[in-house]
C-alpha cells in the first residue's frame, strides 16, 4: 500500500476500505507515514468527508493504535460520560458521584483544560491532597470498592488521536465531524466503558455553535458506539451562557460541593439530574421517569455527596474544608465588575468569559501554563437578568492583581443589554438515543 494512493482515493470522493484505514493509522502512529502526507490525508477528509463505515474504522483504528483498558475486573455495569467542553462545565463532579450513588460504576478517565474550557482534572486538583494518577489496578479497585474513580487520561490511550490532534491543531483541520467524532470516541472505546453518554454542547462557548452541528456531531458519535457494540446517546445541553454561577478549578468544585448538597444554581442541578437519568438509562435502570427520580433522590438522601468525599478520600485528599462548609483555596484578591449600563443582559458570549476566565489565571493559555486553582469569576448575574448601572455584575478572584484590567475588559465585551428581556434557550436542546434518533424537547 501506499499512502499517495489513499491520499489520491480520499481527494478523489472514494471510500476507503478499513484495511486501509488502519494501515495509516498505524504507519503514522509508528512514524513511517510523514506529518505532510497525514495532513493532505485529513485535509482530503475535511473536504470531501467520511461515510459511516470509514468513521468507524478511523475509530477502532485509533483506540487500538495504544491501550485498551479491560475494565472485566469489575463487577457491574461500567458507565463512561464525555463532555464536548465548555465553561463552568463541573458535571462530571456531580453526576458521577450520583450514579455511583445508584448502583453504576463510573470508571473514567478525564482531560485536563485548554483555552477558555476547563478540565475535570485541574477542577480535582484543587482539591488538597487530590491526586489523579493512578495504576490500573488501583483504579479498578477504587471502582470495585465505591463505585467512582476518575484519573488522568494516560498517555498509553489512542496515541494516534494525540499525534492527529495536535497535526490537526496547525493544519486548519479540527471543525470536521468525523474528525472530531473519531478523536472524541476513539478514547471513550479505549476507555473500556459499556455505557457511554456524550454531552453535546452547544453556542457561544462551545467548539459546536449551531444546533445544526450539533445533531451531527451527536449521531456520528452515537453510531460509532453502536457499530461497536457500546450503548451510547448524547444530550445536547445550552453552552450560550456559562453553567451555574461559578467558573474557575475551586470555585467550581464548592459550586459542585453546593449542588450535591441540593444547594446549587437551578440551571446546573437540572443538567446534572438530566444527564444521570440518562446515564441510568442507558444502564438499563428504567424508563426515563423512573430514572429521573433515582438520581433525585440519591441528590436528597445526601448519598450522591457521601459518594464524592469517598473518592475524594479514596484518592489522598482531605474533605476537612468541605465537610466544614470552607472554602479549600481563597485567592488573594477579590475585585467586583460593575455594570456599564441599566437594562436587561441578552446574550453572554460564553467563550469570552472563558477567556476571561483564563487570564485571571484559572486556565491554560498554552499546554505549558501552570494553572493558579484559586482564581476565577463568580457570575452574579446572567442571561435574561436586570442590572442597574453601577450593579455588581461579578465578582473576580485572583492572584495576580496586573491582570485584572485585560480581564475585566474582555469580560464586559462579552455582555449584550437591552430594554426587553431576551427569550431564553432551554438548557437540553435534543437527545439522540442509542438508536440515533432525535429526541426534540416538547
Ligand atoms: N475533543 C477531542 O477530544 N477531540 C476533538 O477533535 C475535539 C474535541
Amino acid at each position: 500500500m501506499r499512502m499517495v494512493d489513499l491520499i489520491a482515493k480520499k481527494r478523489d470522493g472514494q471510500e476507503l476500505t478499513g484495511k486501509e484505514i488502519e494501515w495509516l493509522v498505524q504507519g503514522y502512529t509508528q512514524g513511517t507515514i510523514p506529518d505532510y502526507q497525514m495532513s493532505a490525508w485529513m485535509m482530503a477528509v475535511y473536504l470531501k468527508g467520511m461515510t459511516a463505515q470509514e468513521t468507524a474504522f478511523l475509530t477502532a483504528a485509533m483506540a487500538k493504535s495504544g491501550k485498551e483498558l479491560d475494565l472485566s475486573a469489575i463487577s457491574g455495569v461500567k458507565v463512561d460520560k464525555h463532555s464536548t467542553g465548555g465553561v463552568g462545565d463541573k458535571t462530571t463532579l456531580i453526576v458521577g458521584p450520583i450514579a455511583a450513588a445508584c448502583g453504576l460504576c463510573v470508571a473514567k478517565m478525564s482531560g485536563r483544560g485548554l483555552g477558555h474550557t476547563g478540565g475535570t482534572l485541574d477542577k480535582l486538583e484543587s482539591i488538597p491532597g487530590l491526586c489523579v494518577t493512578m495504576t490500573q489496578e488501583q483504579f479498578l479497585r477504587q471502582v470495585n470498592e465505591i463505585g467512582l474513580a476518575v484519573m488522568g487520561q494516560s498517555e498509553h490511550i489512542a496515541p494516534a488521536d494525540k499525534k492527529m490532534y495536535a497535526l490537526r491543531d496547525v493544519t486548519a483541520t479540527v471543525s470536521c465531524i468525523p474528525l472530531i467524532a473519531s478523536s472524541i470516541m476513539s478514547k471513550k472505546l479505549a476507555a473500556g466503558a459499556d455505557c457511554i453518554l456524550l454531552d453535546v454542547k452547544v453556542g457561544s462557548g462551545a467548539f459546536m455553535k449551531t444546533q445544526r452541528e450539533a445533531e451531527q456531531l451527536a449521531r456520528c458519535m452515537v453510531e460509532i458506539g453502536r457499530a461497536h457494540g457500546k450503548q451510547t446517546a448524547a444530550l445536547m445541553t445550552n453552552m450560550d451562557v456559562p453553567l451555574g454561577a461559578c467558573i474557575g478549578n475551586s470555585l467550581e468544585v464548592e459550586e459542585a460541593v453546593d449542588t450535591l448538597l441540593g444547594k446549587g444554581p437551578a440551571d446546573l442541578t437540572h443538567e446534572c439530574l438530566m444527564l444521570s437519568a440518562r446515564l441510568l438509562m442507558l444502564a438499563g435502570k428504567g424508563s426515563l421517569t423512573e430514572c429521573l427520580q433515582q438520581a433525585k433522590s440519591a441528590l436528597e438522601s445526601g448519598k450522591a455527596f457521601e459518594k464524592f468525599l469517598q473518592m475524594i478520600r479514596a484518592q489522598g485528599g482531605s474533605t476537612a474544608h468541605i465537610e466544614q462548609g470552607e472554602p479549600f483555596l481563597k485567592a488573594a484578591h477579590c475585585i467586583v465588575v460593575r455594570s456599564p449600563k441599566t437594562g436587561y443582559l441578552t446574550h453572554m458570549d460564553a467563550e469570552k468569559i472563558g477567556l476571561a476566565a483564563m487570564l485571571l489565571g484559572a486556565g491554560r493559555e498554552t499546554k505549558e501554563s501552570v494553572i493558579d486553582h484559586a482564581a476565577g469569576i463568580r457570575l452574579l448575574k446572567k442571561t435574561g437578568q436586570y442590572a442597574e448601572k453601577g450593579e455588581v455584575l461579578a465578582k473576580f478572584y485572583l492572584n495576580d492583581i496586573s491582570k485584572q484590567e485585560t480581564a475585566q475588559e474582555t469580560y464586559l465585551q462579552a455582555l449584550c443589554f437591552a430594554d426587553h428581556p431576551p427569550v431564553l434557550s432551554p438548557s437540553i436542546l435534543g437527545y439522540v438515543n442509542p438508536q440515533g434518533e432525535i429526541e426534540l424537547p416538547e
